[in-house]
């Protein structure tokens, strides 16, 4: 193998038409060199145009993820990125805009109430999202389950909701950084989707080109999330939130625990029912914790102090709005949600407490119910996922019931209790305590 200072062997790949040799640029990463600025926008639009071939992007990512990236490599990799395609003006609808983007969880769901509840106190809120893949659930998987709705739209659309409702979570079009979609699926089956400077910019991307004013992140910490341990996750959440700042969007981050699942439902229609529990002022502690934590944040950011988020919960005030956004987005608020034709209960085999509930087991377990999918055009199951019976620190006793698994496809529960089994643990004596926000990067 060719080291520094030995002559390299590879063909020479220089197309003429083209300011810089792919090659080079790869190579200057590999051996830790400084790239020009020019290389990374050169680099990224030649790859959205087919001209840096996927072979070459993946060598390119390999080298980044060994090496990194310093913040003005990624800031101009972002810019690069949201270059490749159009950007969103929101800048009419004549209210402030803020967004929420999680980097996503078992069982998180908060996005359901979090929107209307901050669109209730007249802020714009642009959620673009996408579906899920593997073990954490997309949002608009989760609100699919509701009959009739529908997050396709136009941008004319979704802007009259926005002013009418304030409101809307729509699917990210394909023309909002292209680089990054085709970088992502590439990432997906190269062993190069947990490098820092790769997701700050990826996430960063599809934000800021979505024209949203301030932005809050979630960033997760624990089995079920991309960053197991609270260091790497203030790290990339420094990342995001200077990539924003940088930008002109106002940003801040919450670091949040995912080493237990959120709530007491995982899988997309469970998920809902569970959503609509908090924004009727009840639902799960720690769910409604969250949803409260992250919209006093993105209000805080839209320049509303002291808002009374819980009053907006409890007297129904949210409840309206969310209403209001399904009904415009062609769904039925009233209407049953799916049910699954099959569930199994998985019950306590000893007396103690619940001193484990493994987020990734359980993440695993809903998607082998059927609630994930595996490929891009995978269908879910709407009612398959999770029921969880117990809380982390709880006293259980044997024969009480732990989890209820459901779906349509029974034959999956043989896989699903392999996969849920070993995340849940009973101890003999209580746990300690977990803290839900761990810090908060701004
Ligand atoms: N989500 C994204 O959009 N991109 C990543 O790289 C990781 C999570």
């Amino acid at each position: 193998m060719p080291g520094a200072g030995m002559k390299s062997t590879e063909a020479n790949t220089v197309n003429n038409a083209e300011p810089f040799d792919v090659v080079d640029i790869i190579r200057t990463k590999r051996d830790g060199g400084a790239w020009k600025m020019e290389h990374i926008a050169w680099v990224v639009d030649a790859y959205t145009r087919g001209v840096v071939s996927e072979e070459q992007m993946a060598a390119l990512a390999m080298a980044i993820f060994l090496r990194g990236m310093n913040r003005e490599e990624v800031a101009q990799w972002t810019g690069a990125m949201i270059a490749s395609g159009s950007t969103l003006d929101l800048s009419d609808l004549g209210k402030p805009t803020v967004d929420k983007h999680s980097t996503g969880g078992v069982g998180d769901k908060v996005t359901l109430p979090l929107g209307p509840l901050v669109a209730s106190f007249g802020v714009a809120v642009p959620q673009l999202s996408g579906r899920g893949l593997g073990h954490t659930g997309g949002t608009l998987d989760k609100l699919e389950a509701i009959p009739g709705w529908s997050p396709e739209m136009s941008t004319p659309r979704m802007k009259e909701i926005l002013c009418e409702v304030g409101a809307v979570v729509a699917a990210a079009n394909a023309d909002l950084a292209p680089a990054d979609r085709k970088l992502y699926a590439l990432r997906d089956v190269t062993a190069t989707v947990d490098c820092l400077p790769l997701i700050a910019s990826s996430i960063m991307s599809k934000k800021i080109a979505e024209g949203t004013s301030a932005l809050v992140l979630d960033v997760k910490v624990g089995s079920g999330a991309f960053m197991r341990d609270v260091d790497s996750a203030r790290q990339l959440a420094r990342a995001m939130v200077d990539l924003g700042t940088d930008a002109g969007v106002s940003t801040r981050a919450l670091l949040t625990d995912m080493e237990v699942p959120l709530g007491r439902t995982i899988g997309n229609a469970l998920e809902v029912r569970e959503a609509v529990e908090v924004l009727g002022g009840g639902g799960p502690g720690d769910v409604r914790e969250l949803t409260c934590a992250l919209a006093r944040a993105m209000l805080e950011l839209a320049g509303i102090r002291d808002a009374d988020v819980e009053g907006a919960l409890d007297s129904g005030r949210a409840m309206d709005t969310w209403k209001r956004m399904v009904e415009a987005q062609g769904g039925d608020p009233a209407a049953p949600l799916p049910v699954a034709r099959h569930t199994h209960e998985v019950r306590a085999e000893r007396a103690g407490y619940v001193d484990a509930l493994d987020a990734l087991a359980l993440g695993v377990g809903s998607w082998r119910l059927g609630a994930g999918r595996a490929r891009k055009e995978d269908r879910v199951q709407a009612a398959a996922g999770i029921e969880l019976h117990v809380e982390y620190g709880q006293r259980v006793e044997p024969g009480q019931p732990l989890l209820t698994l459901h779906t349509d496809t029974p034959e999956r529960f043989a896989r699903a209790e392999e996969a849920v089994l070993p995340g849940i643990h009973i101890g003999a004596e209580p746990p300690a305590p977990r803290t839900l926000i761990h810090d908060v990067i701004s």
